[in-house]
């Protein structure tokens, strides 16, 4: 049984009328850049809980959570109610194995998110450790529309500290804006275009992939990488190209 510990949320911040960003303090253990905690309220007599990745590196004490609304979810409009002050239930030991841990050594590191799955991302490079190791960081934040990029000032200056090893790129599926891919990850990756804009290549000899959100754009990106660039998933005892973690 996990252990739950009362937190207190600290800043309420929305992006758009869907998307949201929680800030709580809770006596939580250490976790490891990457992975979630668990968030739960009491709904009609019940603990209703859900799984939300870290946004924050873990040397920061401000736990910082990346919502979307899901409507008629049975907790996210909840949290999207929530007001500085509120009390919330947090899982003390965090989990999950989307971590550099688990990423073998590789020349460019493609870190791919569809919508509030940017989180991990964010999390480990804000860290900043143990990324040494790439020779390039790619990180992809795929979006239905511009106003979604909710983080990309984040990005930006991330950019920036990482002194050109870390490349940015976001892709907006339903409207075209400069500086932004239109589309969907899988078709971009297969017409080449994804590549072509970031200027690296994704391929077995150099890349390792990660991949978080939208179950069904994790699936289709992973079959296409499959058929036609012979990536494998990767596994400690197989060891393959592709990371991933689905969101529902
Ligand atoms: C490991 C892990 C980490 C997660 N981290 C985050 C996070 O950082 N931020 C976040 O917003 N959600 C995250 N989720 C999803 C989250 O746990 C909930 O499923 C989500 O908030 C919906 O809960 P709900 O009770 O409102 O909806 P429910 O009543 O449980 O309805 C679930 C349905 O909502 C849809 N859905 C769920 N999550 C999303 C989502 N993020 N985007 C789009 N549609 C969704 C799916 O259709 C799903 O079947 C994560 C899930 C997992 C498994
Ligand atoms: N984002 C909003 O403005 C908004 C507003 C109100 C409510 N919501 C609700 O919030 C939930 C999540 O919305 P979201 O926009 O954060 O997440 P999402 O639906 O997962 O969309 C995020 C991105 O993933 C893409 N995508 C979806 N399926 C894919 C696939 N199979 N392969 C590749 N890419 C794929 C989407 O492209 P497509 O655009 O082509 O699907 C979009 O660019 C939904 O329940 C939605 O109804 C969202």
């Amino acid at each position: 049984m996990a252990d739950w510990v009362t937190g207190k949320v600290t800043k309420v911040e929305f992006w758009t009328d869907s998307l949201f960003s929680l800030t709580v303090h809770a006596p939580v253990l250490p976790f490891t850049a990457g992975q979630f905690a668990k968030l739960g309220l009491e709904i009609d007599g019940e603990r209703v809980q859900r799984a939300y990745s870290y946004v924050n590196p873990p040397s920061s004490p401000d736990l910082e959570f990346y919502l979307v609304t899901v409507p008629e979810g049975k907790l996210s409009p909840h949290l999207a109610a929530m007001k500085p002050g509120d009390e919330i239930q947090v899982v003390s030991e965090a989990a999950g194995f989307f971590v550099l841990e688990e990423v073998p050594d590789c020349e460019t590191l493609w870190m791919l998110a569809t919508g509030t799955a940017l989180g991990p991302y964010l999390s480990i490079l804000q860290e900043g450790k143990d990324l040494e190791r790439f020779k390039h960081l790619v990180l992809v934040h795929a979006v239905r529309y511009a106003a979604d990029l909710s983080y990309l000032p984040l990005m930006l200056e991330l950019q920036q500290r990482y002194e050109g090893k870390l490349r940015i790129q976001t892709v907006v599926s339903r409207e075209t804006i400069p500086g932004s891919l239109t589309g969907r990850v899988p078709a971009l990756i297969d017409s080449g275009a994804l590549e072509a804009a970031v200027g690296l290549p994704m391929n077995t000899e150099t890349s390792h992939v990660m991949l978080c959100g939208n179950p069904q754009m994790v699936r289709d990106t992973q079959q296409l990488l499959k058929d036609t660039r012979q990536m494998t998933k990767h596994l400690r005892r197989r060891p393959g190209h592709m990371t991933a973690e689905h969101y529902w």
